[in-house]
């Protein structure tokens, strides 16, 4: 079944599931961000009438492939590509407006509704200007230690909200209230980026101007959303919260300080304006090897051949080991069945979902990390510090590869018994069912895998 005017893929698997379940469900990334959240979301949200982001902001590249069209949404749900779905960005994002307002245009120019199928939470807090000039100098501050931030303003956004001297959409909308509350947060912040780091002021008028015209154009977007949500809740509608980064950069339980900084995993409820007690299904989304985009500690990362070779496959295939948003290359290395387990068991997944095992095609022999050592001893959990886990040593266990072109697999039996062996030990690693398979990037390659299989 397609419905009229989607842009869905003629034989997207989940079509017959459109109807109201009454199910919340958590797709959040297990690894270091990049899993593969916006294709695995965009085939899932055929069955989900509301689509919230519930955390980050435009720090987020999330990759749809579409026929041969490709979208990248940064701020926008990833149910934007279906004109039915109603499409929530929750109180717990920070919001770039002329971000928002950059991705809403070009996805209308390219032929996407985007109206009432939008709504911005009144009270999701505002990323400025001086948001991201701290953001770049503070990295530069940092030197050696830098976090690599994608410099969208981020940490320093959030840091204001948790100070309660931040500006909420809702406050933009008030010229008088934006003027006030805009000048004597940027007084203080100007004096830091001048006195602290030796960076240029920012012009608070010119600012002003800018951001109230942002302000009016948004205006028809920027609601309540509270409501929405639990009208949602109550008229059975199926809603799909669409994590953004990775549990490993989450900012309590991430390989802290070279994290993000907002609640990966728990902000999902909060976030979107939800009871904790109304998610009731989490899908956790794993890399069948991992990646890194920045700076910290990644146990398995390859910087040889072999990441070489995973970021030279995944382009043949048509996707991309370069971040979505910043075009920095990515870090690639063999899956960490240590941080695996620590994170799976974290965001308490109801099962879990595989991507670019395609890419692993690639390979004789595959390796998964599945201990680590230090000074000569086996860790038995993963480290809460980063300095240690950036001092251990992997231990790998190897599984045979079996080196054919998976890209075509439509169903489970589809896959060479030593996919199925690598995607067993997954499960086993996860304590959690392998639910779908990615085998490509394009929205047709999601593999569904049946209750027998
Ligand atoms: P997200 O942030 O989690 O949505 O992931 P990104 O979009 O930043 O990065 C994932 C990259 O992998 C994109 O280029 C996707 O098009 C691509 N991709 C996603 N799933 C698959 C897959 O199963 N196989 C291949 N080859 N590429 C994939
Ligand atoms: P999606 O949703 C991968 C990383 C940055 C940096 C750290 C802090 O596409 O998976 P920030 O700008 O958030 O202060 O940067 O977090 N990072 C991501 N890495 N995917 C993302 O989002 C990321 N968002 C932030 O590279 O290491
Ligand atoms: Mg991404």
């Amino acid at each position: 079944m397609q419905r009229e005017g989607s842009l869905l893929c003629k034989s997207s698997p989940f079509c017959e599931r459109t109807k109201k379940m009454g199910e919340t469900l958590l797709l959040v990334g297990l690894q270091w961000g990049d899993e593969g959240k916006g294709k695995v979301i965009d085939a899932l949200c055929d069955s989900y009438q509301v689509v919230v982001r519930f955390q980050g902001g435009a720090n987020a590249g999330h990759t749809v492939h579409i026929g041969d069209e490709e979208y990248v949404l940064h701020l926008v749900p990833t149910g934007i590509l279906r004109p039915e779905v109603q499409c929530i960005v929750g109180n717990g994002v920070v919001v770039d407006p002329g971000g928002v307002l950059k991705e809403i245009r070009d996805l209308q120019a390219r032929g996407i509704t985007v109206a009432d199928n939008l709504a911005l939470s009144d009270r999701a807090h505002v990323v400025l200007p001086h948001h991201k000039a701290l953001d770049v100098a503070r990295e530069k501050h940092r030197g050696v230690a830098r976090i690599g931030t994608t410099g969208s303003g981020i940490g320093p956004c959030y840091a204001d909200k948790a100070t309660r001297s931040g500006i909420r959409l809702g406050d933009m909308l008030d010229a008088d209230l934006f003027h006030e509350r805009l000048t004597a947060l940027m007084d203080v912040h100007n004096e830091a980026l001048v006195k602290i780091y030796g960076a240029e002021p920012l012009d608070t008028e010119a600012v002003y101007r800018e951001y109230r015209a942002y302000a009016e154009e948004l205006r028809p977007f920027v609601r309540d959303t509270v409501p929405l949500v639990h009208d949602a809740l109550n008229n059975g509608s199926n809603i799909l919260l669409e994590g953004a980064q990775g549990s490993l950069l989450d900012l309590d339980f991430g390989t802290y300080p070279f994290v993000t900084s907002s609640e990966v995993i728990a902000g999902a409820a909060p976030g979107a304006g939800l009871p904790p007690a109304r998610v009731d299904r989490v899908i956790g989304l794993a890399k069948a090897y991992c990646s890194r985009v920045g700076a910290g500690p990644f146990p398995t990362e390859q910087d040889n051949d072999i990441g070489e070779t995973i970021r030279q496959t995944i382009e043949v295939a048509g996707g991309r080991e370069y971040g979505a948003t910043t075009g920095r290359q990515r870090r690639t290395g063999w899956l960490d069945a240590v941080a695996l387990g620590y994170t799976a068991r974290l965001a308490g997944v109801s099962s879990i979902a595989v991507s670019v095992l395609d890419v692993l095609s690639a390979f004789e022999t595959i390796k998964v990390c599945t201990g680590y050592r230090l000074d000569g001893r086996m860790l038995d959990a993963f480290p809460s510090n980063a300095r240690v886990l950036a001092q251990v040593e992997p231990v790998y266990e190897e599984f045979e590869g079996w080196q054919c072109d998976i890209t075509s697999a439509k169903a489970w039996d589809d896959l060479p018994p030593q996919a199925h062996d690598y995607l067993r030990a997954m499960e086993g690693f996860a304590g959690a069912r392998v639910e779908f398979v990615s085998v490509g990037p394009e929205r047709t390659q999601l593999i569904e895998r049946g209750a027998d299989d």
